[in-house]
């Protein structure tokens, strides 16, 4: 019972708080939370965004290197050249519209720039930045 008032609780506070929220989303933060991350800091989350780090090859890179610094408008994969659609869910309605694809995301890009996993925390933190772009 405690718990269900905790899930009720959370979701009314993102509700009041986030900026954008989709069911994916808030199902997504609530299970974040429920796999122990505290209250989600979008501004840790940005600061991790454009944290830049030396990469396998040598390069330099972060999350901006493919998603790009304006994340109302499309970036490009640095490799691949292939386009990326903007990450702002206003300038793109598909954004976090689907739970299974937005963990698959943050799991391999966090392996390719971090080179580990986020941990539930930082999900968190990076989806609720997102969000509110
Ligand atoms: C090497 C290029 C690259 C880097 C670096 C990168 N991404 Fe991505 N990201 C992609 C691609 C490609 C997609 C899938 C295409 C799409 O969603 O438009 C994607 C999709 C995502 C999604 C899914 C969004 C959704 O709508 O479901 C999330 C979340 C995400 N990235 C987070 C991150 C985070 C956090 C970082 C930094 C740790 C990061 N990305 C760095 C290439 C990259």
């Amino acid at each position: 019972m405690k718990k269900i008032i905790a899930i009720v609780c959370f979701f009314a506070l993102a509700a009041s708080t986030a900026a954008f929220a989709t069911p994916a989303s808030d199902s997504l933060l609530a299970s974040y939370k429920a796999a122990g991350a505290g209250k989600a800091d979008a501004e840790k989350g940005k600061i991790d965004w454009n944290r830049e780090v030396v990469g396998e090859d040598g390069d330099t890179i972060s999350c901006t290197t493919c998603h790009g610094k304006d994340l109302s408008k499309a970036g490009a994969h640095h490799k691949t050249h292939k386009v990326i659609q903007p990450m702002s869910p206003r300038a793109n309605a598909e954004r976090f519209t689907d739970e299974k694809k937005i963990e698959k995301w943050f799991k391999r890009n966090c392996k390719d720039v971090w080179g580990r996993e986020c941990t539930a925390q930082e999900k968190a933190d990076l989806l609720t930045f997102l969000l509110a772009q």
